[in-house]
């Protein structure tokens, strides 16, 4: 097992272990794909939505939100091309009986050559030093330059043939590699065909089709039935944006790599309303304000990187994904696409209702262009938690060196912000004078009471969940109601009031330094 294969692991089972995350229905060997939030989990995960949420909504004056309903009018997703064109190609091992995305058999095929062309690359490093330039070295090198050729015909081939809808010439080019079925070694592949992905469910007073409704595969489209309503109520000029955080389903046949790609998930879509013409301006001002979103949570900037879309969605005529470094390489975990007046006009033919602004500036109407950032929370929690998980040495109780599982959460995304904690657990004034610290603080923020084991095993309970501070009430608390205050990161621990708690966490724990750190 690989190193990075052992890191994804752990992180799993922390999530497990700690309350973070749970199979769906494990007592029933659970459900595939499909995840539940413990208690721990449920924080973090509110306060990625409420960091997201007010960073769209309450920074910006033309911004508002909504919660539109998950089912909507079964027209609304025929008018976005969901109904016709959101697909997957498929493909079954008749041997194995595992059913793969055709495209994703045929990039991981391309992933192993580049691996082999990242391999040679660091072997360069090694050998010529301080004075490699790894760009030279990857436009002259002989074999580099024919693996990237072979890497590029492989993908135009099957972008094209996935254009052209020729799932005939996919299934070629699998068997043309000679692709096998990773679980059994098998070629012996069925036809490549294309599956939808909406979840359906059926009316109860209308039979048949008439009355099919779907489980939404996006909230965006909630924003855009709702344009002129909330346009109207909220008073808002072009350029203005509607947010939304909601649940979406897809019925993901190939779901791995645990929250990274689920059935039920939550997407924080944002949908900015602006004219015709200005798209590419937008596109710009949207990619640059997304990533400082995610850099003032402390991910290092090498951790993430915009990936352009060459193929474009039919609605889009630029977009962009931000990708994360998970532990299984390079992902997605947002979208950033100008989607043109594509949905608009849409839902305006097939509703038959004029879905125009008229702009006093320019005295005319038009439908709207609209730039969509779109950023799925599971995918933001697992980046979260993986950046943040960590194993230091550090000095025990003792002074010797112990190895300590950490969670370097951001401390404004921390479950709980403060834990108080008595010296000993079997000292009715200490437990008492806690209890009495504990309900005083809780009021201002997130706060945990435990008395349950030796001090410095609570200390490692509370570093494994991302508690920030951690305060200690003790003997000298019954003398002159002064505690010590522990910081998780660098464990120092300072001797203050107990008056002073709440003004030096509130500080340091809020959301405000967040704001200022992304506008920097
Ligand atoms: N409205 C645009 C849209 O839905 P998308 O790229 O399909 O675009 C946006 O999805 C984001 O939603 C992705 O970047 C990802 O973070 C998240 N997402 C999509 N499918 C997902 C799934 N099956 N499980 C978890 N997150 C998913």
């Amino acid at each position: 097992m690989s190193n990075k294969d052992d890191k994804f692991k752990k992180l799993i089972s922390h999530c497990k272990e700690y309350g973070f995350v749970f199979q769906s229905s494990e007592v029933y060997d659970g459900l595939a794909a499909v995840y539940d939030y413990g208690p721990n989990g449920v924080e973090l995960k509110n306060n990625i939505k409420k960091y997201w949420w007010q960073s769209m909504v309450h920074m910006h004056e033309n911004i508002v939100g909504i919660d539109s309903a998950i089912f909507m009018h079964p027209k609304v997703w025929k008018a976005s091309g969901h109904v016709d064109a959101f697909n997957d190609p498929l493909i079954d091992n008749k041997d194995s009986k595992k059913r793969y995305r055709a495209d994703q058999l045929i990039e991981g095929y391309c992933e192993k050559i580049e691996n082999k062309i990242k391999k040679d690359v660091t072997k360069a490093k090694k050998r010529f030093g301080d004075d490699f330039d790894e760009q030279q070295f990857r436009s002259t090198n002989g074999r580099i330059i024919d693996r990237q050729k072979k890497i590029d015909a492989i993908l135009t081939r099957m972008n094209d043939s996935l254009t052209k809808e020729d799932l005939g010439d996919v299934k070629a080019l699998i068997e043309e590699l000679e692709i096998a079925c990773p679980e059994s070694g098998s070629k012996n592949w069925t036809d490549v065909r294309q599956f939808n992905l909406m979840f359906s469910t059926q009316l109860g007073t209308i039979a048949g089709e008439e009355g099919k409704l779907y489980l939404r595969p996006e909230t965006a489209q909630g924003i855009f039935v709702n344009f002129l309503n909330v346009q109207k109520t909220a008073r808002q000029k072009i350029p203005f944006g509607i947010a939304q955080i909601g649940k979406a389903f897809r019925n993901e046949i190939v779901a791995r790599q645990f929250i990274f790609r689920m059935k039920e998930f939550e997407q924080m879509e944002m949908q900015f309303f602006i004219r015709p013409g200005t798209e590419m301006e937008w596109y710009k001002h949207w990619k640059e304000t997304r990533l400082k979103w995610h850099l003032a949570l402390g991910h290092p900037a090498e951790k993430l990187r915009f990936h352009d879309h060459e193929k474009l969605a039919h609605y889009a005529n630029a977009a962009t994904d931000i990708e994360f470094e998970f532990p299984f390489g390079f992902r997605e975990i947002e979208g950033i696409h100008s989607r043109t007046n594509f949905d608009l006009s849409q839902h305006q033919e097939l509703s038959g209702r004029k879905l125009q602004y008229f702009d006093p500036e320019l005295n005319e109407s038009y439908v709207p262009y609209v730039l969509e950032t779109s950023i799925g929370c599971d995918r933001m929690f697992l980046a979260t938690v993986g950046h943040a998980l960590q194993e230091e040495v550090v000095p025990d109780a003792d002074g010797k060196d112990s190895t300590r599982t950490v969670l370097k959460l951001h401390p404004a995304l921390a479950p709980v912000k403060c834990a108080v904690l008595p010296l000993v657990k079997n000292k009715e004034e200490l437990t008492a004078k806690a209890r009495k610290v504990h309900d005083k603080i809780k009021m201002a923020f997130n706060c945990q009471y435990d008395e349950k084991d030796a001090i410095g095993r609570r200390y490692r309970r509370q570093d494994a969940i991302g508690t920030p501070y951690c305060v200690t009430v003790d003997f000298e608390t019954l003398e002159n109601d002064t505690v010590t205050l522990r910081e998780r990161d660098s464990l120092e621990q300072i001797r203050i009031p107990i008056d002073e708690i709440e003004s030096r966490v509130a500080h340091n724990v809020s959301m405000q330094r967040l704001f200022i750190d992304e506008k920097e």
